[in-house]
């Protein structure tokens, strides 16, 4: 792709919520460099509904294809670039077939949910000579990059061990439970799905990469039986027919939104249901996890994850043989109903008195006082992290950076392993060792040549 002068060009798969960053990266800050050529999806109507939007944004003719169609639009439009914006578990197929259709690819995170899908993305980048990019854009955050920043000048010294908690609000960790994420089949659980973006970040921030990993968890909250023992009666099987309703929980698309005119007028065409009730039965995922992961230079971190807190946020602690640094981070203080399902839909939050939006970061070194480092603002969905990103990768000459945020198919493998190993050990109940579950990277006689 480099002798290309024109701007690249783009087919986006999977029009869904995710996607319209990217089509709006495309045809908003970046369309000197980028031509959005195709918008494929399952779903006719949700293509069509993109297309539609790419129009008003000013882009020229931008064709709706079916997912079959991939190959024959890459080569028809002259497509350099494919991201790839669909459920979880689709991942692997469509970034394999595009990259021998000749295309490069931009994936969401994560890269896949499975140990085939990993092999397979690897041999196909292999045999094509294909670039994967896999996204993570809390790299980019201002925050999780000053973190980075403090890391890598040593100040804290060589790092012993990071502690690691994430608590996802009764908004945004409930939505998880309404459609095709409760099935582990689909999205690999939250240990993949979601904790991917932060195993990705400790990969990141030590440098390192993962050697073994226990996982101890379950569904505690949500789901059926939980609600059952905790005395909740009968309840509507999901929130967007019938009667509305007062039960934060429900969550009801036509009162948010978007999500109307996303989901609900499109379920003609393929059945995806995108409010089913988050206390009703069949749901395979956990709410509730604990990891311990060891690192192939030594450090162990602890992490934890849960789903249904009253607030939404994180803090991490890295202890190192000088110092110690801690960055805490409130993204959302308090919820209050009715339900919204993502921060970009953040019309109806409210904030606490105690307990307030912000983040810290602060050092120390051992026999010295404290110090607070300064966080440039964080801007934008994703603690600012999104608009960088977008800048990164779509910019034709994209500036050297110094934090590497860029993150490769090794760095999506990598950050997939903990939760696939984690998956297997929830299992199992036994550690898991990466150089032997075969995922690409930690067969033993290459052990560690991601480090
Ligand atoms: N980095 C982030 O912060 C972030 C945020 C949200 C979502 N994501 C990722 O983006 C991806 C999409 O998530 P979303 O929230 O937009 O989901 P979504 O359900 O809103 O959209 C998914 C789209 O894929 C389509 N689809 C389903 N199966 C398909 C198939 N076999 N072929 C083609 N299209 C198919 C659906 O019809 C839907 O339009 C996921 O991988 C998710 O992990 C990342």
């Amino acid at each position: 792709m480099d002798a290309v002068t024109r701007p690249l060009r783009y087919a986006v798969l999977g029009a869904g919520a995710r996607s319209e960053t990217y089509i709006r990266g495309l045809l908003g800050p970046h369309r000197a460099d980028a031509e959005l050529l195709a918008i494929g999806d399952i779903n006719p109507g949700r293509a069509v509904h993109f297309c539609a939007l790419a129009a008003t944004l000013g882009a020229g003719e931008v064709v709706a294809f079916a997912p079959h169609e991939l190959e024959t639009v890459i080569a028809a439009q002259q497509i350099d670039r494919v991201i790839v914006t669909t459920p979880d578990a689709t991942h692997a197929e469509f970034v394999v077939r595009a990259l021998h259709a000749g295309a490069d690819v931009i994936v969401e995170k994560p890269l896949t949910t499975d140990i085939d899908g990993a092999r397979t993305i690897s041999r196909a980048a292999t045999e094509t000579g294909g670039s994967v990019t896999a996204t993570f854009n809390y790299r980019y955050s201002p925050r999780n990059s000053a973190l980075k920043e403090l890391i890598q000048s040593g100040e804290i010294g060589e790092v012993t061990s990071v502690h690691f908690e994430w608590v996802l609000d009764t908004v945004h960790g409930a939505d998880y439970f309404r459609r095709w994420h409760r099935l582990k089949q689909n999205s690999g659980g939250l240990l993949v799905h979601k904790s991917s973006h932060h195993f990705d970040l400790v990969n990141w921030w030590l440098g390192d990469s993962p050697s073994r990993v226990y996982a101890s968890g379950g569904l505690r909250f949500y789901g059926a039986d939980n609600a059952a023992n905790r005395g909740v009666g009968e309840r509507p099987a999901r929130g967007s027919v019938g009667a509305p309703s007062s039960d934060p929980f429900v969550l009801d698309m036509r009162t948010v939104s978007g999500l109307e005119e996303l989901y609900l007028r499109h379920e003609n065409h393929d059945g995806y249901v995108r409010d089913l009730d988050v206390f009703s039965a069949d749901m395979t995922i956990e709410d509730n996890i604990a990891v311990i992961v060891d690192f192939s230079r030594g450090a162990t971190l602890t992490y934890s994850l849960n789903a249904h807190s009253p607030w939404e946020g994180y803090s991490v602690s890295v202890n190192g043989t000088r110092g110690r640094a801690e960055l805490t981070v409130v993204e959302r203080a308090e919820v209050s109903g009715p339900a919204v399902v993502d921060p970009s839909y953040s019309d109806v939050l409210s904030g606490s008195d105690v307990r307030t939006e912000g983040e810290r970061l602060v050092v120390q070194q051992h026999w010295q006082g404290a110090r607070e480092i300064p966080i440039v603002d964080g801007d934008g969905d994703h603690g600012g992290g999104d608009r960088r990103m977008l800048e990164d990768l779509l910019a034709r000459t994209a500036p050297a950076d110094p934090l590497h945020r860029r993150a490769d198919l090794h760095d999506g493998v990598k950050a997939v392993a903990v939760g696939i190993a984690g998956n297997l050990s929830l299992h199992s109940g036994s550690a898991v060792v990466l150089a032997d579950t075969g995922l690409p990277g930690w067969e033993p006689a290459t052990e560690g040549v991601h480090a």
